[in-house]
Formats: structure tokens, sequence, C-alpha cells
């Protein structure tokens, strides 16, 4: 299928999707806990992944899924066929404490590149969207590539526990810059990096965190590179770094010095 077609058909679940979460908002949900008293999942974002899953089968029976609340096995994937990989709701704790900083996400990739990604900011009503072959977009409007400013002239966003274990000499990094912001969610804070709110983003993330927003971020020509400055593996989970080229350079030179 043509990827406009593909984009069509995804852009029109995830605005289902957003409708489950604003109808749910009228009941109360079950939450249960995962690993831990903080890693939390909900009736919605098993619903939402639900569907996710039921729509791609039905219209792409080849393809290959990982989703987040499925515990998926990052087993070998066959790189010819096209890997769909889901966040039904990224930024859970966020959800259940009623804060508005969560989103959808799905990323899709082939030959282990990023074809297209999907950020769905559902309480701003904002789709960020796109990919290689056709730009990136906020709903209808065209993303520019943001300016490539160092680590001292913009904000940094980071993983709130990578900040607080001080992580690769992270609260020094986070001091060279103008300042921190932590929004709990790593789809709500990349598109902060896609927009140029913010110079960049560091956090230890899994597979369905990173995988909508590499293919945007890249597509900006922002760079995705792991703290060590490698290219990070898209079915690892890994300290990552997605920012302009200028402040990831100063990141990875000020994470890699001695202790
Ligand atoms: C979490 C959020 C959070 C990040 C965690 C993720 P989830 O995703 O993106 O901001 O710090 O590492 O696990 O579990 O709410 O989808
Ligand atoms: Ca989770
Ligand atoms: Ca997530
Ligand atoms: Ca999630």
């Amino acid at each position: 299928m043509e990827t406009e077609k593909i984009n069509q058909l995804v852009i029109g679940w995830l605005q289902q999707a957003r409708e489950m979460i604003l109808a749910s908002f009228s009941r109360k949900l079950t939450v249960e806990t995962k690993t831990s008293r903080n890693d939390l999942v909900t009736e919605l974002d098993r619903q939402i992944e639900n569907f996710l899953v039921q729509q791609i089968k039905a219209n792409f029976p080849a393809a290959q899924i990982i989703s987040e609340e499925s515990r998926p096995k990052l087993k070998k994937f066959d790189p010819q066929q096209p890997l769909w990989i889901i966040d039904p709701i990224d930024g859970t704790m966020n959800f259940v404490k009623t804060h508005h900083d969560f989103a959808i996400m799905i990323g899709i990739y082939q030959q282990n590149q990023g074809k297209l990604g999907y950020i769905y900011d559902v309480m701003n009503d904002r789709l960020y969207h796109g990919g290689p072959e056709k730009g990136v977009f906020c709903n209808q409007q065209r993303l520019k590539p943001p300016a490539d400013l160092p680590l001292n002239q913009g904000l940094l966003e980071v993983g709130a526990l990578t900040l607080l274990y001080d992580r690769f000499h992270l609260q020094k990094i986070a001091l060279a810059s103008n300042g921190v912001r932590i929004y709990g969610s790593a789809g709500i804070q990349i598109i902060r990096v896609l927009t140029g709110q913010v110079i960049g983003y560091v956090s230890h993330l899994k597979p369905w965190d990173l995988a909508a927003g590499r293919v945007l971020a890249e597509t900006l020509g922002l760079t995705v590179k792991t703290i060590d400055g490698s290219i990070p593996d898209v079915l690892s989970s890994v300290d990552v770094l997605v920012a302009t080229k200028n402040a990831q350079e100063d990141i990875v030179r000020m994470a890699q010095a001695p202790y």
C-alpha cells in the first residue's frame, strides 16, 4: 500500500483512539501495577492497544507488531517486513493522575529504517506525524527543522530518574543548559525537541518510547543517538539522546568525561 494510504488509515485509527480516551473520563478506570507501584497500566492502555493491533492485523496481515502492554518478546524480526511499534498511552502515570501530558504513539519501520511516525498529543488534539518520504507535520502544518543550537543556548528535557540518579553526569549536563523540563511522557518531551522549544531530550527508553519520535526527529535532521554517541538499535532499551546536532556533541562529550 502507498505511504499516503497507510497514513490516512493510521490517522483515522488514532482519532478513534482519542475518542476512546475522552469517553473514559466519565467513568472510574481500572488501574493495575506491573513491575512496581510506579509502573501502571489502565484498562485504556489495553483497550487502545487491542484496537490498534486489530486494525493493523486486519489491514496489513504481514505486519509484525511490538506493543508495550502485550509484554513483547524482542525476538528477531524479519527486517524485510514492516515492523509496527506501539505505545498505546505514553505517560500512563500522568493519565492516571489527570495530568494532560500523555500521547498515543506508533512507529513503522522496514529494513531497520523509520518509515512513518505518529505522536498524538491527545489533550491538545495535536497529531505529529510524518517520515522521510513526506516530511513532518503537526496536524496539517508542516514543521521546519529546528535551529541547530548548542547545549548552552536551549532548555533540556530529561527523564526524571535519569536525572535524579545522576547517570552519566546528567546533573552537570543539565546545569550547562538554559534549564531543565520534565513532563513525564517521552512522546510529549520529544515533541518539544521537534518544535525547537528545547534542544534535546535525554532518558533511558524502551523501544516503544522512542520508535515514533525517532522517525520524526531524524526526518527533521535532529540526531537520535545513545549517550555514548552510537546509533541505537530499534529493539533495544537504551540511554538515548534526541537533540540538535550541536547539543548532541556537547552532551556526549560531557557524558563521556571521567568521574
Ligand atoms: C514512560 C514515560 C516516561 C518515561 C518512562 C516511560 P509509559 O512511558 O514515557 O516519561 O520516563 O521511561 O516508560 O510507561 O507511561 O508508556
Ligand atoms: Ca508503561
Ligand atoms: Ca512509554
Ligand atoms: Ca505506555
